[in-house]
């Protein structure tokens, strides 16, 4: 594809989105508005376009918004999920997705708040282009990550001697005030170390490294320190025995501390030399210490066939092709949001999203509320969930609620239908 037409692509797509961004949001939608907040999780049964449309006419405001599209795989699941473009557009094959897709990005990105942060789910098939569409809508600058997901041990795919067994997950901002929250520190065994101040682990230099981490870049973070054979930093030579050490790497370049003279001298508690006279800053362990997540999502909990048992052990049967796991998006809750936001999920499914997030509210005495959106989607009358009783994909969704209700009679959810 050569430059021109990938720009005559672009321009088309931002033509879209401008038509996108001048829907009538007036007269279109139910009216929903105070009802939504009472409860701790509301599920509205329609279809998600003309419910975000309401919500954004009711001003109502997302701190998180988490969906989990159909990724048109062109499987026949519980719900529809072939959207193949019958006349190739300028996007090929995809132009109905993005079609489909655009609007509800563009009425998700109205409804977050300043700080407000979505993450969407997607497979191989549309990742590469609802990146593009992602990077529209919500603007480029506000790209904060794309996490890759280990959803099975074994994989699967059509093509020769490879089997797909990740997914992504695109996290966005609505500006540059959002940010991630990180995930609540539970594991403790890292922290090996002890001294007045608390546990600790050893884990980050305290030399510089990578960018402007020369000597010359910052003369004065370049200094002496002198350390004992016990682990303790001094900036002066003031006993015998003490060992000089200078922020020089192994292949003798000179680079510089983390921090000056001054700092250094006053926090010299928080450094720590090892015996081979390597300095580093103690990380220590305090209450409600958050961590960063790392980009390559690996944990058992994460599965797909996690979710399948979860699923079953709900359902009796797994009745809905694609879950996600609940551990999954327990933790994609935590790192994305404050513990009192309202998130909402549009593509609800079996309402994975209000699980999640009831046990975060249970376990760590969160308090956010969530939303979901499902539409009362007719199922095919020859598909397994119809012999479980389920006319629409939403009363799957209600039942998990039902029976999350029924576990724990603290649990309160409304049902909105439009
Ligand atoms: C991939 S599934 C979501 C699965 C969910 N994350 C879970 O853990 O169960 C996508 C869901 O979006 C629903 N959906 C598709 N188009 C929709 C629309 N226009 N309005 C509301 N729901 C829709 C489908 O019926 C399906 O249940």
């Amino acid at each position: 594809m050569g430059s021109n037409s990938f720009e005559t692509k672009v321009k088309s797509l931002s033509e879209i989105l401008r038509l996108g961004n001048s829907l009538n949001l007036g007269n279109t939608s139910p009216d929903i508005k105070n009802d939504l907040l009472g409860a701790e999780c509301t599920l509205i049964k329609s279809d998600n376009l003309p419910a975000l449309i309401s919500m954004i006419d009711n001003g109502v405001k997302i701190d998180f918004c988490y969906i989990d599209p159909p990724y048109n795989t062109g499987s026949r699941f519980v719900y529809a999920d072939s959207r193949s473009s019958p006349t190739p557009g300028i996007w090929g094959k995809h132009n109905e997705w993005l079609t489909f897709m655009l609007p509800r990005l563009v009425a998700a990105q109205m409804l977050l708040t300043e700080t407000g942060v979505i993450s969407v789910s997607i497979d191989d098939y549309e990742y590469p282009y609802l990146k593009i569409l992602m990077d529209h809508v919500f603007g480029e600058k506000n790209y904060i990550a794309t996490l890759i997901l280990c959803r099975s041990k074994n994989g699967k795919g059509g093509k020769a001697n490879v089997a797909v067994n990740h997914e992504y997950i695109l996290i966005y901002g609505k500006t540059a005030r959002s940010k991630l929250h990180g995930l609540l520190e539970v594991d403790l065994s890292k922290y090996d170390r002890s001294d007045e101040h608390g546990i600790y682990t050893v884990d980050g230099l305290f030399r510089k490294k990578g960018d402007a981490s020369r000597r010359e870049d910052r003369p004065n973070m370049y200094y002496p320190l002198y350390c004992s054979q016990d682990g303790r930093v001094f900036l002066s030579n003031e006993r015998s025995g003490l060992r000089e050490v200078w922020p020089i790497d192994s292949k003798g370049i000179e680079r510089r501390w983390l921090w000056g003279r001054e700092k250094a001298q006053l926090e010299s508690w928080k450094l720590y030399a090892s015996p081979g006279g390597t300095v580093y800053v103690k990380n220590y362990m305090r209450e409600g210490k958050r961590k960063k997540i790392r980009s390559i999502l690996d944990d058992a909990r994460y599965l797909n066939d996690k979710a399948t048992t979860e699923i079953k052990s709900i359902y009796g049967e797994k009745v809905f092709e694609t879950p996600k796991p609940i551990g999954l998006i327990r933790d994609i809750i935590e790192f994305c949001s404050a513990e009192d936001a309202l998130i909402l999920d549009f593509f609800a499914g079996t309402g994975t999203t209000a699980h999640a997030n009831r046990s975060l509210n249970t376990e760590e005495g969160a308090r956010r509320k969530c939303i979901l959106v499902e539409h009362a989607q007719p199922i095919a009358t020859d598909h397994f969930a119809v012999q479980h009783g389920f006319v629409t994909t939403a009363d799957i969704t209600e039942f998990r609620l039902r029976y999350m209700q029924s576990e724990d009679s603290n649990f309160h959810y409304a049902v909105l239908e439009s």
